[in-house]
Protein backbone atom coordinates (compact mmCIF):
# COMPACT_ATOMS: atom_id res chain seq x y z
CA UNK A 1 0.00 0.00 0.00
CA UNK A 2 1.43 3.40 -0.87
CA UNK A 3 2.46 5.65 2.07
CA UNK A 4 3.75 8.82 2.97
CA UNK A 5 7.68 8.54 2.11
CA UNK A 6 10.72 11.24 3.23
CA UNK A 7 12.73 12.61 0.64
CA UNK A 8 15.70 14.81 1.75
CA UNK A 9 18.75 16.86 -0.13
CA UNK A 10 21.84 17.77 0.30
CA UNK A 11 23.33 20.80 -1.50
CA UNK A 12 27.00 21.44 -0.73
CA UNK A 13 28.13 24.34 -1.62
CA UNK A 14 31.09 26.27 -1.62
CA UNK A 15 29.73 29.27 1.19
CA UNK A 16 26.99 27.17 2.89
CA UNK A 17 25.48 23.21 2.91
CA UNK A 18 21.59 22.79 3.33
CA UNK A 19 19.95 20.61 3.90
CA UNK A 20 15.64 20.16 3.07
CA UNK A 21 13.37 17.36 4.26
CA UNK A 22 10.54 16.42 2.55
CA UNK A 23 7.08 14.60 3.00
CA UNK A 24 5.95 13.25 -0.59
CA UNK A 25 2.20 11.84 0.25
CA UNK A 26 0.75 9.85 -2.07
CA UNK A 27 -2.78 11.54 -2.39
CA UNK A 28 -0.49 15.08 -3.25
CA UNK A 29 1.38 16.00 -6.03
CA UNK A 30 4.13 18.41 -4.83
CA UNK A 31 6.32 17.28 -2.02
CA UNK A 32 5.61 18.61 1.07
CA UNK A 33 8.63 20.62 2.84
CA UNK A 34 8.73 19.82 6.23
CA UNK A 35 12.00 20.84 7.55
CA UNK A 36 15.25 23.03 6.36
CA UNK A 37 18.86 23.56 7.80
CA UNK A 38 21.98 25.20 6.86
CA UNK A 39 25.39 25.34 8.29
CA UNK A 40 28.51 27.47 7.31
CA UNK A 41 30.05 25.82 4.44
CA UNK A 42 34.22 25.10 5.62
CA UNK A 43 35.26 22.20 4.33
CA UNK A 44 34.71 22.72 0.55
CA UNK A 45 37.43 24.85 -2.02
CA UNK A 46 36.33 25.98 -5.24
CA UNK A 47 34.48 22.90 -5.52
CA UNK A 48 37.15 20.51 -3.74
CA UNK A 49 37.06 19.23 -0.49
CA UNK A 50 39.66 20.09 1.58
CA UNK A 51 38.93 18.99 5.08
CA UNK A 52 36.31 15.89 5.36
CA UNK A 53 36.47 16.49 8.68
CA UNK A 54 35.19 20.15 8.47
CA UNK A 55 32.12 18.50 5.64
CA UNK A 56 31.18 15.95 8.05
CA UNK A 57 30.64 18.81 10.53
CA UNK A 58 28.75 21.23 8.00
CA UNK A 59 26.58 18.22 7.20
CA UNK A 60 26.11 17.37 10.71
CA UNK A 61 24.81 20.56 11.62
CA UNK A 62 22.51 21.44 8.75
CA UNK A 63 21.07 17.66 8.46
CA UNK A 64 20.59 18.02 12.60
CA UNK A 65 19.17 21.54 12.25
CA UNK A 66 16.44 20.26 9.18
CA UNK A 67 15.65 17.39 11.63
CA UNK A 68 14.88 19.14 14.68
CA UNK A 69 12.31 21.41 12.54
CA UNK A 70 10.71 18.12 11.05
CA UNK A 71 10.78 15.67 13.71
CA UNK A 72 12.16 13.25 11.38
CA UNK A 73 15.22 11.45 10.61
CA UNK A 74 17.48 11.17 7.56
CA UNK A 75 18.99 8.50 6.22
CA UNK A 76 19.44 8.79 2.30
CA UNK A 77 19.90 12.16 0.88
CA UNK A 78 20.16 13.50 -2.51
CA UNK A 79 23.25 15.55 -2.95
CA UNK A 80 23.97 18.18 -5.09
CA UNK A 81 27.27 19.12 -6.31
CA UNK A 82 28.87 22.45 -7.84
CA UNK A 83 31.62 24.07 -9.33
CA UNK A 84 34.21 23.83 -11.77
CA UNK A 85 34.86 20.04 -11.90
CA UNK A 86 31.20 19.37 -13.60
CA UNK A 87 31.93 18.91 -17.34
CA UNK A 88 29.45 19.18 -20.35
CA UNK A 89 30.26 17.17 -23.14
CA UNK A 90 28.60 16.39 -26.65
CA UNK A 91 28.64 12.65 -27.56
CA UNK A 92 27.15 10.76 -30.00
CA UNK A 93 25.54 6.85 -28.98
CA UNK A 94 24.71 4.48 -32.90
CA UNK A 95 23.35 1.20 -31.91
CA UNK A 96 21.65 -1.44 -34.78
CA UNK A 97 18.14 -1.78 -33.81
CA UNK A 98 17.14 -5.64 -33.11
CA UNK A 99 13.70 -5.92 -33.65
CA UNK A 100 11.38 -4.24 -36.23
CA UNK A 101 10.12 -1.51 -34.02
CA UNK A 102 12.41 0.86 -31.68
CA UNK A 103 11.93 -0.45 -27.65
CA UNK A 104 12.65 1.06 -24.47
CA UNK A 105 15.26 -1.15 -24.28
CA UNK A 106 16.92 -0.15 -27.57
CA UNK A 107 16.97 3.64 -26.82
CA UNK A 108 18.40 2.70 -23.14
CA UNK A 109 20.64 1.13 -25.32
CA UNK A 110 21.74 3.67 -27.68
CA UNK A 111 22.19 6.33 -24.20
CA UNK A 112 24.49 3.91 -22.99
CA UNK A 113 26.70 4.04 -26.25
CA UNK A 114 27.14 7.76 -26.01
CA UNK A 115 29.01 7.11 -22.63
CA UNK A 116 32.13 6.58 -25.09
CA UNK A 117 32.46 10.79 -24.59
CA UNK A 118 36.02 11.99 -24.64
CA UNK A 119 35.96 12.92 -20.69
CA UNK A 120 38.72 13.41 -19.02
CA UNK A 121 40.13 10.37 -17.04
CA UNK A 122 39.71 11.32 -13.89
CA UNK A 123 35.90 12.24 -14.41
CA UNK A 124 33.10 10.21 -13.98
CA UNK A 125 29.72 10.67 -15.70
CA UNK A 126 27.13 11.31 -13.66
CA UNK A 127 24.00 12.41 -16.39
CA UNK A 128 23.46 11.52 -19.85
CA UNK A 129 20.87 13.76 -21.15
CA UNK A 130 19.53 13.04 -24.52
CA UNK A 131 19.37 15.68 -27.12
CA UNK A 132 18.00 14.56 -30.16
CA UNK A 133 17.95 11.04 -31.92
CA UNK A 134 18.59 10.12 -35.82
CA UNK A 135 16.80 6.75 -37.20
CA UNK A 136 18.66 5.91 -40.72
CA UNK A 137 18.67 9.30 -42.35
CA UNK A 138 16.03 10.97 -40.69
CA UNK A 139 17.31 13.65 -37.84
CA UNK A 140 16.09 15.72 -35.39
CA UNK A 141 13.68 12.87 -33.45
CA UNK A 142 12.31 13.56 -29.81
CA UNK A 143 10.88 10.12 -29.09
CA UNK A 144 11.79 7.50 -31.80
CA UNK A 145 10.11 4.68 -28.97
CA UNK A 146 7.69 2.78 -31.59
CA UNK A 147 9.30 3.56 -34.64
CA UNK A 148 10.86 1.52 -36.87
CA UNK A 149 14.49 1.24 -38.17
CA UNK A 150 17.72 -0.44 -38.95
CA UNK A 151 20.06 2.38 -37.02
CA UNK A 152 19.18 4.43 -34.34
CA UNK A 153 21.59 7.22 -33.05
CA UNK A 154 21.53 9.94 -30.17
CA UNK A 155 23.37 13.08 -29.83
CA UNK A 156 24.02 13.58 -25.60
CA UNK A 157 25.03 15.53 -22.99
CA UNK A 158 27.75 14.22 -21.11
CA UNK A 159 27.42 15.70 -18.13
CA UNK A 160 30.29 14.44 -15.80
CA UNK A 161 32.15 15.59 -12.21
CA UNK A 162 35.74 15.04 -10.89
CA UNK A 163 35.60 11.28 -9.43
CA UNK A 164 37.77 11.90 -6.08
CA UNK A 165 35.18 15.32 -5.63
CA UNK A 166 32.24 13.03 -5.53
CA UNK A 167 33.75 10.13 -3.95
CA UNK A 168 35.28 12.76 -1.07
CA UNK A 169 31.25 13.86 -1.05
CA UNK A 170 29.82 10.40 -0.57
CA UNK A 171 32.74 9.71 1.75
CA UNK A 172 31.73 12.44 4.14
CA UNK A 173 27.87 11.82 3.82
CA UNK A 174 28.74 7.95 5.18
CA UNK A 175 30.59 9.37 7.60
CA UNK A 176 27.75 11.27 9.11
CA UNK A 177 25.73 8.35 9.00
CA UNK A 178 23.60 9.28 5.57
CA UNK A 179 23.36 6.60 2.83
CA UNK A 180 23.39 8.88 -1.04
CA UNK A 181 20.75 8.18 -3.18
CA UNK A 182 22.21 9.71 -5.75
CA UNK A 183 24.85 12.61 -7.06
CA UNK A 184 23.79 15.60 -9.15
CA UNK A 185 24.90 18.01 -10.86
CA UNK A 186 23.96 21.35 -9.43
CA UNK A 187 23.05 23.47 -12.17
CA UNK A 188 20.83 20.89 -13.21
CA UNK A 189 18.91 20.67 -9.85
CA UNK A 190 18.71 24.33 -9.68
CA UNK A 191 17.17 24.60 -13.14
CA UNK A 192 14.78 22.04 -12.29
CA UNK A 193 13.16 24.08 -8.77
CA UNK A 194 12.99 27.56 -10.71
CA UNK A 195 11.96 27.08 -14.57
CA UNK A 196 8.46 26.49 -15.37
CA UNK A 197 7.58 23.76 -18.18
CA UNK A 198 6.34 26.42 -20.46
CA UNK A 199 9.78 28.35 -20.11
CA UNK A 200 11.81 25.31 -20.87
CA UNK A 201 9.47 24.87 -24.24
CA UNK A 202 9.50 28.59 -25.13
CA UNK A 203 13.82 29.06 -24.88
CA UNK A 204 15.19 29.64 -21.11
CA UNK A 205 18.43 30.17 -19.45
CA UNK A 206 18.80 29.30 -15.81
CA UNK A 207 21.56 31.77 -13.93
CA UNK A 208 22.70 30.67 -10.49
CA UNK A 209 25.24 32.53 -9.01
CA UNK A 210 27.34 31.02 -6.08
CA UNK A 211 29.85 32.07 -4.24
CA UNK A 212 32.79 29.75 -6.46
CA UNK A 213 31.31 29.71 -9.55
CA UNK A 214 28.37 30.41 -11.96
CA UNK A 215 26.28 28.44 -13.65
CA UNK A 216 24.33 28.50 -16.96
CA UNK A 217 21.57 26.15 -18.09
CA UNK A 218 20.27 26.57 -21.44
CA UNK A 219 16.97 25.06 -22.12
CA UNK A 220 14.42 24.99 -25.59
CA UNK A 221 11.83 23.01 -26.61
CA UNK A 222 11.58 21.36 -23.49
CA UNK A 223 15.23 19.95 -23.66
CA UNK A 224 18.74 20.93 -22.24
CA UNK A 225 20.69 23.19 -24.71
CA UNK A 226 23.86 23.42 -22.78
CA UNK A 227 24.95 24.00 -19.69
CA UNK A 228 28.37 25.45 -18.48
CA UNK A 229 30.51 26.72 -15.37
CA UNK A 230 31.78 29.96 -14.88
CA UNK A 231 34.48 29.58 -12.24
CA UNK A 232 33.57 33.27 -10.79
CA UNK A 233 30.54 33.63 -8.27
CA UNK A 234 29.87 36.16 -5.02
CA UNK A 235 33.38 34.78 -2.94
CA UNK A 236 35.09 36.72 -6.05
CA UNK A 237 33.29 39.94 -5.67
CA UNK A 238 34.12 39.73 -1.61
CA UNK A 239 38.06 39.07 -2.48
CA UNK A 240 37.35 42.31 -4.87
CA UNK A 241 35.86 44.48 -2.50
CA UNK A 242 38.74 43.57 0.41
CA UNK A 243 41.64 43.95 -1.75
CA UNK A 244 39.58 47.42 -3.29
CA UNK A 245 38.63 48.96 -0.08
CA UNK A 246 41.48 47.60 2.03
CA UNK A 247 39.50 45.63 4.13
CA UNK A 248 39.43 41.96 6.09
CA UNK A 249 37.45 39.39 4.22
CA UNK A 250 35.02 39.55 7.00
CA UNK A 251 34.27 43.32 6.46
CA UNK A 252 34.44 42.71 3.00
CA UNK A 253 31.15 40.47 2.99
CA UNK A 254 29.45 42.32 5.74
CA UNK A 255 29.71 45.46 3.10
CA UNK A 256 28.62 43.65 0.60
CA UNK A 257 25.90 42.26 1.92
CA UNK A 258 24.30 45.26 4.11
CA UNK A 259 25.61 47.66 1.58
CA UNK A 260 26.00 46.55 -1.64
CA UNK A 261 24.64 47.41 -5.18
CA UNK A 262 24.74 47.11 -9.20
CA UNK A 263 23.07 50.42 -9.66
CA UNK A 264 25.71 52.70 -8.65
CA UNK A 265 23.94 55.62 -10.27
CA UNK A 266 21.55 55.54 -7.62
CA UNK A 267 24.52 56.22 -4.58
CA UNK A 268 25.32 59.65 -3.63
CA UNK A 269 28.41 60.36 -4.42
CA UNK A 270 29.51 61.21 -0.56
CA UNK A 271 27.65 58.28 1.28
CA UNK A 272 30.17 57.07 3.32
CA UNK A 273 30.53 54.06 5.43
CA UNK A 274 32.08 53.74 8.92
CA UNK A 275 34.10 49.96 8.86
CA UNK A 276 34.02 50.39 12.84
CA UNK A 277 30.49 50.20 12.78
CA UNK A 278 30.73 46.29 11.09
CA UNK A 279 34.14 45.24 11.74
CA UNK A 280 35.94 44.85 15.23
CA UNK A 281 39.48 44.96 13.45
CA UNK A 282 38.86 47.92 10.22
CA UNK A 283 38.29 50.99 11.56
CA UNK A 284 38.60 53.20 8.24
CA UNK A 285 36.05 54.85 6.16
CA UNK A 286 34.69 53.69 2.78
CA UNK A 287 32.82 55.39 0.14
CA UNK A 288 29.65 53.55 -0.81
CA UNK A 289 30.04 54.70 -4.39
CA UNK A 290 33.53 53.44 -4.78
CA UNK A 291 32.11 49.94 -2.96
CA UNK A 292 29.06 49.58 -5.60
CA UNK A 293 31.57 50.30 -8.14
CA UNK A 294 33.70 47.51 -7.49
CA UNK A 295 30.40 45.44 -7.13
CA UNK A 296 29.27 46.15 -10.28
CA UNK A 297 32.37 45.52 -11.96
CA UNK A 298 32.62 42.07 -10.81
CA UNK A 299 28.95 41.16 -12.02
CA UNK A 300 29.42 42.53 -15.49
CA UNK A 301 32.26 40.55 -15.77
CA UNK A 302 30.16 37.31 -14.20
CA UNK A 303 27.05 38.42 -16.75
CA UNK A 304 29.47 39.18 -19.85
CA UNK A 305 30.90 35.51 -19.15
CA UNK A 306 27.13 33.85 -19.33
CA UNK A 307 26.46 36.55 -22.63
CA UNK A 308 29.79 34.36 -24.04
CA UNK A 309 28.32 30.98 -22.98
CA UNK A 310 24.30 31.92 -25.04
CA UNK A 311 26.33 33.18 -27.44
CA UNK A 312 28.64 29.93 -28.35
CA UNK A 313 25.50 27.79 -28.44
CA UNK A 314 23.31 30.97 -30.36
CA UNK A 315 20.67 31.73 -28.36
CA UNK A 316 22.34 34.94 -26.93
CA UNK A 317 19.48 38.01 -27.21
CA UNK A 318 17.50 35.01 -28.57
CA UNK A 319 15.62 33.31 -25.64
CA UNK A 320 12.05 34.26 -25.38
CA UNK A 321 11.20 32.43 -22.09
CA UNK A 322 13.89 35.07 -21.14
CA UNK A 323 16.54 34.52 -17.75
CA UNK A 324 16.25 33.71 -14.46
CA UNK A 325 18.55 34.46 -11.98
CA UNK A 326 19.25 32.35 -8.65
CA UNK A 327 21.72 31.59 -5.78
CA UNK A 328 23.22 33.62 -3.12
CA UNK A 329 24.88 36.17 -5.24
CA UNK A 330 21.46 36.96 -7.11
CA UNK A 331 20.14 38.53 -4.04
CA UNK A 332 22.35 41.53 -4.74
CA UNK A 333 20.29 44.69 -5.61
CA UNK A 334 20.05 45.66 -8.97
CA UNK A 335 21.52 42.49 -10.48
CA UNK A 336 18.28 41.84 -12.37
CA UNK A 337 18.30 45.28 -13.96
CA UNK A 338 22.30 44.75 -15.11
CA UNK A 339 21.55 41.59 -16.10
CA UNK A 340 18.79 42.63 -18.61
CA UNK A 341 21.02 45.48 -19.55
CA UNK A 342 23.98 43.11 -20.57
CA UNK A 343 21.93 40.00 -21.50
CA UNK A 344 18.89 41.97 -23.42
CA UNK A 345 16.14 39.62 -22.63
CA UNK A 346 13.92 39.56 -19.60
CA UNK A 347 15.06 38.37 -16.32
CA UNK A 348 13.22 37.38 -12.80
CA UNK A 349 14.01 35.91 -9.58
CA UNK A 350 14.75 32.40 -9.48
CA UNK A 351 12.56 31.22 -6.62
CA UNK A 352 11.95 27.68 -6.14
CA UNK A 353 8.89 26.26 -7.15
CA UNK A 354 6.51 22.77 -7.50
CA UNK A 355 6.83 22.23 -3.68
CA UNK A 356 4.26 23.21 -0.82
CA UNK A 357 5.02 23.73 2.86
CA UNK A 358 7.48 26.19 4.84
CA UNK A 359 7.26 28.59 1.45
CA UNK A 360 8.16 31.84 3.45
CA UNK A 361 11.22 29.95 4.31
CA UNK A 362 12.33 28.53 0.63
CA UNK A 363 11.00 31.63 -0.84
CA UNK A 364 14.98 32.79 -1.33
CA UNK A 365 16.77 31.73 -4.67
CA UNK A 366 19.59 30.33 -2.45
CA UNK A 367 17.57 27.43 -1.92
CA UNK A 368 17.05 26.70 -5.69
CA UNK A 369 19.35 23.83 -6.04
CA UNK A 370 18.55 21.96 -2.44
CA UNK A 371 14.71 22.49 -3.80
CA UNK A 372 15.68 21.19 -6.94
CA UNK A 373 17.58 18.39 -5.59
CA UNK A 374 14.45 16.79 -4.30
CA UNK A 375 12.42 17.23 -7.41
CA UNK A 376 14.97 15.96 -9.63
CA UNK A 377 15.21 12.97 -7.00
CA UNK A 378 11.65 12.65 -7.21
CA UNK A 379 11.51 12.52 -10.73
CA UNK A 380 14.31 10.45 -11.67
CA UNK A 381 14.20 7.50 -9.51
CA UNK A 382 12.20 4.69 -7.68
CA UNK A 383 11.48 6.73 -4.19
CA UNK A 384 9.62 3.43 -3.03
CA UNK A 385 13.27 1.94 -2.49
CA UNK A 386 14.65 4.71 -1.33
CA UNK A 387 12.62 4.99 1.91
CA UNK A 388 13.21 1.13 2.51
CA UNK A 389 16.94 1.69 2.04
CA UNK A 390 17.85 -0.24 -0.83
CA UNK A 391 19.52 2.67 -2.79
CA UNK A 392 23.08 3.39 -2.78
CA UNK A 393 24.91 5.58 -4.43
CA UNK A 394 26.20 3.43 -8.07
CA UNK A 395 28.66 4.71 -9.63
CA UNK A 396 27.57 2.38 -12.68
CA UNK A 397 24.11 2.59 -12.94
CA UNK A 398 22.96 3.33 -16.31
CA UNK A 399 19.17 4.45 -15.30
CA UNK A 400 20.10 6.91 -12.69
CA UNK A 401 22.42 8.12 -15.81
CA UNK A 402 19.60 8.28 -17.96
CA UNK A 403 17.53 10.35 -15.76
CA UNK A 404 14.17 11.27 -16.34
CA UNK A 405 14.07 10.76 -19.95
CA UNK A 406 11.62 8.20 -19.63
CA UNK A 407 9.71 9.93 -17.35
CA UNK A 408 9.31 12.87 -19.51
CA UNK A 409 7.68 11.54 -22.54
CA UNK A 410 4.87 9.92 -20.21
CA UNK A 411 1.44 12.57 -20.92
N1 LIG B 1 22.03 39.50 0.28
C1 LIG B 1 23.09 39.20 -0.47
N2 LIG B 1 23.59 40.10 -1.35
C2 LIG B 1 24.65 39.80 -2.12
N3 LIG B 1 25.29 38.64 -2.10
C3 LIG B 1 24.84 37.69 -1.24
C4 LIG B 1 23.73 37.92 -0.41
N4 LIG B 1 23.51 36.80 0.32
C5 LIG B 1 24.45 35.92 -0.06
N5 LIG B 1 25.26 36.46 -0.99
C6 LIG B 1 26.43 35.85 -1.64
O1 LIG B 1 26.01 34.64 -2.25
C7 LIG B 1 27.10 33.72 -2.28
C8 LIG B 1 26.62 32.40 -1.75
O2 LIG B 1 25.58 31.95 -2.56
P1 LIG B 1 25.06 30.44 -2.44
O3 LIG B 1 24.62 30.20 -1.05
O4 LIG B 1 24.10 30.23 -3.52
O5 LIG B 1 26.45 29.69 -2.71
P2 LIG B 1 26.84 28.16 -2.58
O6 LIG B 1 25.75 27.34 -3.12
O7 LIG B 1 27.29 27.87 -1.19
O8 LIG B 1 28.13 28.16 -3.52
P3 LIG B 1 28.41 27.35 -4.90
O9 LIG B 1 27.11 27.20 -5.60
O10 LIG B 1 29.41 28.21 -5.61
O11 LIG B 1 28.98 26.07 -4.44
C9 LIG B 1 28.20 34.29 -1.38
O12 LIG B 1 29.23 34.80 -2.18
C10 LIG B 1 27.47 35.41 -0.63
O13 LIG B 1 28.34 36.48 -0.34
MG1 LIG C 1 25.18 26.62 -5.01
Amino acid sequence: MAREQVVASLDIGNSTVRCVISVISPDQKDPHIVGIGEAESLGIRDGMVSSIEEVVSNINTAVENAERMSGLAVHHVYIGTSGSHIETTPSRGVIAVSTQEISEADVERVIEAAQNAPIGRNSHILRIIPKSFSIDDQEDIQNPLGMSGIRLEVDAHVISGNVSILKNLERSAHQASIDVNDIIPAPLASAESVLTRRQKELGVVAIDIGSSSTSVTVYEEGSLVHTAIVPIGGASVTKDIAIGLRTSIDAAEKLKTEYGTNIVDEVPEDEEIDLEKISKIDSHIVSRKHLSEIIQARYYEILMLVKEELKLVGRDGVLPGGATLSGGGSKMPGTLELSREVLSIPVQVGYPQGVQGMLDQIEDPSYATAVGLILWGIHNSSIDSGSRGELSFDFGAITKMIGDFFKKLLP
